[in-house]
């Protein structure tokens, strides 16, 4: 098992190329269980869920090329095999269960393992479910999996009204709906730019949608779906990650890649707490306006609000800033692993069911941590590019879920940062 060391220092100067979306990539990917013809996914982001998915979809008879050093992924399922998704992988990614609703559109009938429990909360599968049986699906839960059966003829278009928004049940029904017969409207869907890349995608497959980006998508079935080639959108978590370095550390870094309309929610938060952000088209630069940054609140909500996968990063930023900040995570009710870690550097947070606040300390210090989630892990490794000393993050395996080339990347800009193997 590997740590990640940082001596903290600063001031961080330079550029970060920002890869595709894990996020986009991991719901883009199934999409090819829709046609049985070739799609072709560019700017693919290089981590360890993109090869749990390919390992997915490979078990369920596609076939998966990972070309240019893995930037592009060329997939093919012109012969399933069959239509089950075992637990065996299933269980090490919960984003296996964005396989039902393709699956289902194309063969009327899915076995796909629920995806069990997460360290960041329950996150069930029931609105995904509620969606499919909204489209006509006769669905049986049976051993700790979903068996689904779709009516004969199809999956039939129909109203899903959502009664909160969910990214992957918007997705599911998305995908589901693009081979319906008939018209599906999707109410209260997620507004996620990794949503929009994927109506993209199918859109250039041929499927006939509208209303992405906003909270009503509409999809008009049709019989089939032809191959496409994609560009993967930006990933603006990645992004919104990096940007958050210069701030903590000191110095000025440029993002390439990136696009403020990706984040505009935590772009104004940054800006509010001692930011300057300017756009070219050469991506994001970021640097502290004049003087220390300031405490701010923040509410983690869907797209367009401050993104949840931020909110750990942000909790870094916030350790040091002048002042008290208050944090609400209100999407996911078990988010604030990182804060235990966060105080043995020295932070003063104080946690209350959704709820931390955070009274900004002059310096951390560095001390071995331990990484609980992908987003928890990164954000021990920001507080600790400024920290007095040396800081030892274990089970960075979480850290490759999401961050291609973490060391590389921020050395690159002048972090002193190296990864080591740990005896197990
Ligand atoms: C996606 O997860 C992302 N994952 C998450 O990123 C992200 O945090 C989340 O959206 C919110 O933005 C991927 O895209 C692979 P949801 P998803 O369905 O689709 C509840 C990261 O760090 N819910 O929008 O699973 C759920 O428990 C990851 O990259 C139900 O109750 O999120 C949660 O509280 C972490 N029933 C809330 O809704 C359902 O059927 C939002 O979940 C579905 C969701």
């Amino acid at each position: 098992m590997d740590s990640i060391i940082v001596t903290g220092g600063g001031p961080l100067r330079g550029t970060i190329p920002i890869a595709g979306a894990k996020n986009a990539c991991l719901t883009l990917m199934p999409a090819t269980l829709l046609s049985d013809e070739p799609l072709t996914l560019t700017n693919a982001p290089r981590l360890s869920d993109i090869r749990t998915m390919t390992q997915l979809l490979e078990s369920l008879g596609a076939e998966v090329a990972k070309l240019s050093d893995g930037l592009v992924l060329s997939m093919s399922s012109h012969a399933l095999n069959g239509a089950r998704a075992d637990y065996d992988i299933v269980r090490k990614m919960r984003a296996s269960i964005l396989v039902l609703g393709p699956l289902l559109a194309r063969q009327g009938q899915a076995v796909v393992s629920l995806p069990g429990g997460c360290a960041i909360g329950a996150r069930p599968v029931d609105l995904h479910l509620k969606a499919f049986e909204a489209m006509g699906a006769e669905l049986d839960l049976r051993d700790g999996y979903v068996h689904a059966k779709a009516p004969s003829g199809g999956l039939k278009g129909g109203v899903v009204d959502f009664p909160f928004v969910s990214v992957g049940a918007t997705e599911n029904a998305l995908m589901a709906a693009t081979l319906a017969k008939g018209t599906t409207v999707l109410k209260n869907a997620a507004q996620e730019p990794e949503i929009v890349d994927l109506a993209q995608c199918l859109q250039a497959m041929g499927a006939q949608i509208s209303g992405e980006g906003t909270d009503t998508i509409e999809v008009q079935g049709v019989d089939r779906l032809h191959g496409a080639t994609h560009r993967v959108v930006t990933d603006r978590i990645e992004l919104g990650t990096y940007m958050l370095a210069p701030l903590v550390a000191g110095g000025e870094v440029t993002c390439t890649g990136g696009k403020r309309s990706l984040l505009e929610a935590f772009c104004a938060k940054i800006e509010a707490a001692g930011a300057e952000i300017v756009e070219t088209d050469a991506g994001l630069t970021v640097r502290r306006a004049n003087g220390p940054i300031r405490a701010v609140d923040v509410e983690t909500e869907p797209f367009p609000g401050f993104p949840t996968d931020l909110q750990a990063q942000m909790m870094a930023l916030l350790c040091t800033a002048e002042g008290t900040s208050v944090l609400e995570e209100k999407i996911f009710e078990n988010r604030f692993m990182h804060a235990p870690e966060l105080v043995r550097m020295g932070a003063t947070i104080e946690v209350h069911g959704g709820t931390a606040t955070v009274t900004g300390v002059p310096k951390l210090k560095g001390a071995p941590v331990m990484a609980t989630d992908l987003r928890a892990s990164v954000s021990l490794i920001l507080a600790a590019l400024a920290a007095e000393g040396e800081t030892r993050v274990g089970r960075v395996y979480h850290l490759d879920r999401g961050y291609e080339h973490v060391v590389a990347k921020l050395s690159g800009v002048g972090a002193q940062i190296e990864r080591v193997k740990e005896d197990d």
